[in-house]
């Protein structure tokens, strides 16, 4: 009898250990997926200066084309694309300078939660846009100043003079070019859906358009994680001048960061997430690695 409630017992153990081990380990596994192949947009991303910068926005273009010409500016793509970048930047002052000395800085307003854009390596700046913004500060001769900050400031912060310009992977649309000037286009890029890998809504599509009538069909109780202030808030949402009517049915979260949207999309608070193309590749990928 004893013996019989030794193995009961172990095997109760067991069980147990088993059990909660596959309650974390489910959790952990709970991967993400980018729908890459789908586009729901077409966008251009463009640097923004104030109306009538002519003098900044010429240094700009005239940056982009001598990087095109020498191949420089694919150089410094791919290299944040395959991951090899080694570009890091610091700020050498903790604000924006103000006074005499504002004119010795070029002040970049951004929002470095956007690999491989702009984001944090530890406490230092990289990306394509910081590593853009460091040549244009040297080819002005002036001292680089990075003001990050939540990217539905950017445009204000360039409008009023705080900043000079924002380069924040920032697509170039109507409502935009209102407000500021664009440098030429320097990347194309597109919203995509992120899902949770092990979600089944999406698996028989075919193309956007089906990704589209699937996200139609959804009610209130769906819901799409975005970052404030972007395009892709606007796609989800409606944006009259960026020429979508938005998906009224469903709900549309906005986020300070779409990494925060996809945190949320892992903990089983929203059902998706439309995010630009790049960044969600980036952003998937470092989730999935934490696995
Ligand atoms: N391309 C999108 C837009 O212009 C998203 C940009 C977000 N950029 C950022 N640095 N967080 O609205």
């Amino acid at each position: 009898m004893k013996k019989v409630m030794a193995i009961l017992m172990a095997l109760l153990l067991t069980a147990a250990m088993l059990l909660s081990f596959g309650a974390c380990t489910g959790k952990e596994a709970e991967k993400v997926k980018v729908l890459t192949e789908y586009e729901l947009t077409a966008e251009s991303y463009a640097f923004a200066v104030a109306k009538g910068n002519t003098e900044l926005k010429n240094a700009a273009n005239d940056l982009l084309a001598e990087l095109k010409e020498n191949g420089k500016f694919d150089e410094i793509l791919s290299s944040y694309f395959d991951g090899t970048a080694t570009f890091t930047y610091e700020n050498t002052v903790s604000a924006i300078p103000k006074g005499n000395d504002r004119d010795k800085y070029l002040v970049v307003a951004t929002n470095a939660f956007f690999p491989p854009f702009e984001y944090y390596e530890g406490n230092k700046l990289s990306g394509i846009d910081i590593e853009l913004a460091s040549l244009l500060a040297e080819k002005l001769d002036k001292t680089l100043y990075v003001a990050d900050m939540e990217f539905d400031s950017v445009i204000t912060s360039v409008t009023s003079g705080e900043s000079d310009i924002g380069m924040a992977g920032m697509t170039v649309n109507a409502e935009r070019l209102e407000k500021v000037d664009f440098t030429d286009e320097y990347y194309e890029s597109a919203q995509v859906l992120i899902t949770l890998e092990s979600d089944e809504t999406f698996k028989d599509v075919k193309s956007a358009d089906d990704i589209v009538a699937i996200l139609k069909e959804q009610s209130k109780s769906f819901i799409v994680g975005t970052q404030n202030g972007t395009t892709g808030y606007m796609y989800s949402n409606g944006d009259e001048s960026f020429g979508y009517d938005g998906f009224t049915n469903l709900t549309t979260n906005g986020y300070t960061a779409g990494a925060l949207a996809v945190q949320d999309l892992v903990n089983g608070k929203v059902n998706a997430v439309i995010i630009d193309k790049q960044p969600a590749i980036m952003i998937a990928k470092s989730f999935n690695e934490d696995k």
